[in-house]
C-alpha cells in the first residue's frame, strides 16, 4: 500500500508564496508514488486553535475539522511547509496542529520544508520546528527542504521556473529529502504494525 503523506502548508497570506512549495512538494511525492493530502489551512477555513479535538464534543466538530482528522490519521507521515516570519516557524501550522496529538501524530516521520523570499530559505525557521514536531510525537528526518528566493525558483504551479539560479541546488536536495522521507516513513509504518508503547 502506498505511503500516505500530509503536506501541510504554514501560510493564509493573500498573494503567499507558500503554495508553490506546496505543490512542488505534493509534485515530488506522487512522482516517488506516495499518496498525498495537501492541507491548505485557507480551503479548511479552522479556527486558530481553542481546544484539543478530542476534548471538542462530537456534535461540534465542524466538517472541516472532522476531514483534517480523517487525513491526519491515515497519513504516514508529514511534510510541514513553513515560510519564515521573524526567524520563526509560521503560528498556522501550529494553530493547525495543535488540534491533534497523540492518535494522529505519534509515531510518524515529518520533513520539514522552508522558504523565504530571502537567500536563506527559511532554515533559521526549519530548526526551530524540530522540537515542536517531536514533542508531538513525529520523528523528524535530518534533512531539510529550504527553497531559497522562491519568487525566482518556483512558478505558481510549483514547477521549477526556466534558467532558476537555484534550480540544480534545489533538484539535489530534493534527491536527499524526498527518498529519505519515504524511507522513514516505511521503516515507522512497518514498525507501528508491529506494536506501539
Ligand atoms: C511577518 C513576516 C515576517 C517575516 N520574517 C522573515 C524573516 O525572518 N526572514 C526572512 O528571510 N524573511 C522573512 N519574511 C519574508 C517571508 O519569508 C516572505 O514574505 C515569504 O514569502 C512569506 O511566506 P508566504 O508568502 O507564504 O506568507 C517575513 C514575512 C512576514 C510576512
Amino acid at each position: 500500500m502506498a505511503i500516505v503523506v500530509s503536506v501541510v502548508l504554514g501560510s493564509v497570506r493573500p498573494g503567499r508564496m507558500g503554495a508553490r512549495a506546496g505543490q512542488y512538494v505534493v509534485q515530488q511525492l506522487e512522482t516517488l508514488g506516495a499518496k498525498v493530502h495537501l492541507i491548505d489551512p485557507v480551503a479548511l477555513d479552522i479556527p486558530l486553535f481553542g481546544q484539543r479535538y478530542d476534548y471538542i464534543p462530537e456534535a461540534e466538530r465542524s466538517p472541516a475539522l472532522v476531514e483534517l482528522h480523517a487525513k491526519f490519521t491515515e497519513s504516514d507521515a508529514f511534510v510541514v511547509v513553513t515560510p519564515e516570519y521573524n526567524h520563526s516557524y509560521s503560528p498556522v501550522i501550529t494553530s493547525l496542529m495543535n488540534y491533534f496529538y497523540h492518535n494522529e501524530f505519534y509515531y510518524k516521520v515529518a520533513g520539514i520544508a522552508s522558504y523565504t523570499m530571502g537567500p536563506y530559505g527559511g532554515v533559521r525557521a526549519a530548526i526551530q520546528l524540530r522540537p515542536y514536531l517531536g514533542e508531538l510525537g513525529l520523528v523528524s528526518i535530518p534533512k531539510i527542504l529550504p527553497f531559497p528566493a522562491i519568487q525566482s525558483l518556483l512558478n505558481e504551479d510549483g514547477s521549477v521556473q526556466d534558467g532558476a539560479a537555484g534550480a540544480g541546488a534545489l533538484a539535489a536536495v530534493s534527491g536527499g529529502f524526498f527518498p529519505e522521507l519515504l524511507w522513514y516513513a516505511k521503516a515507522n509504518k512497518a514498525a507501528r504494525a508491529a506494536g506501539t508503547l
